[in-house]
């Protein structure tokens, strides 16, 4: 049996995409998966912590005896990111968050038009750096990176502007892992330490990642 390593712990985990809206039947998107973050779930869940998923619109089951919360939109994601995130011992940023939405959602379809149209977007809530922002009740912070050069310098950077306590980088110029993949390369970055995980499924990975943080926090 998995040593019950985060037995006590909760652990709440943001994944997959969010959608904007830009009239009733329309909206921005991107192609996250969901797969890690579902991943990270269930092996925080067999390590013994109590998981709260905060989700994204994705077509995946919800692995069993854990908390799901769906949401749709990166305003809404961050409103439940804020409420799990001050009773948990450690928060996991694994949602591909919409950088920008509509800055204004309209209320009706939105006709055709001329041969261009311009949508002017408002930049999103950056949700982990609010976490890690917080002064109270602050959980231990993890954040992920897609990155297709320089992982390394752009994942340090994240690491510090968004005050994060780790993050886990992935190279997705590699078309052996990264979105709607089931497996991944990652390595994993904290202020004074590497660590740099086989190619393997998400699965697997999700364990490592899990292991690590339980080590780091004990
Ligand atoms: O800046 P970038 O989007 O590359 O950062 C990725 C990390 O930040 C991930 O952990 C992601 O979940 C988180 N993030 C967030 N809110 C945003 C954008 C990214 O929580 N608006």
């Amino acid at each position: 049996p998995t040593e019950q390593v985060l037995a006590g712990k909760t652990v709440t985990i943001t994944a997959g995409p969010t959608r904007e809206a830009l009239d009733p039947v329309r909206f921005i998107t991107n192609h996250s998966s969901g797969k890690m973050g579902f991943s990270l779930a269930e092996a925080a869940k067999a390590l013994g912590a109590s998981v709260n998923l905060i989700a994204g619109p994705v077509s995946l089951n919800t692995p069993t005896g854990i908390t799901r919360i769906d949401v749709e939109s990166a305003e809404q994601m961050q409103q439940a990111a804020l409420e799990y995130a001050v009773q948990s011992d450690i928060f996991i940023g694994c949602a591909a968050v919409a950088d920008y939405r509509a800055a204004t959602v309209a209320e009706q379809k939105i006709k055709k038009q001329g041969d261009e149209i311009t949508l002017t977007l408002v930049k999103n809530p950056d949700i982990i750096a609010t976490v890690a922002a917080l002064k109270q009740s602050r959980p231990y912070t993890v954040g992920f990176a897609a990155e297709t050069q320089n992982v390394a310098e752009y994942a340090q950077g994240k690491l510090v502007n968004k005050g994060l306590d780790m993050i886990c980088a992935n190279d997705v110029s590699d078309s052996t892992g990264g979105f709607n993949s089931d497996n991944n390369t990652l390595t994993l970055y904290w202020k004074k330490d590497r660590l740099e995980l086989p190619h393997s499924s998400k699965k697997e990975l999700a364990l490592t990642v899990m292991q690590a943080i339980a080590e780091k926090i004990k």
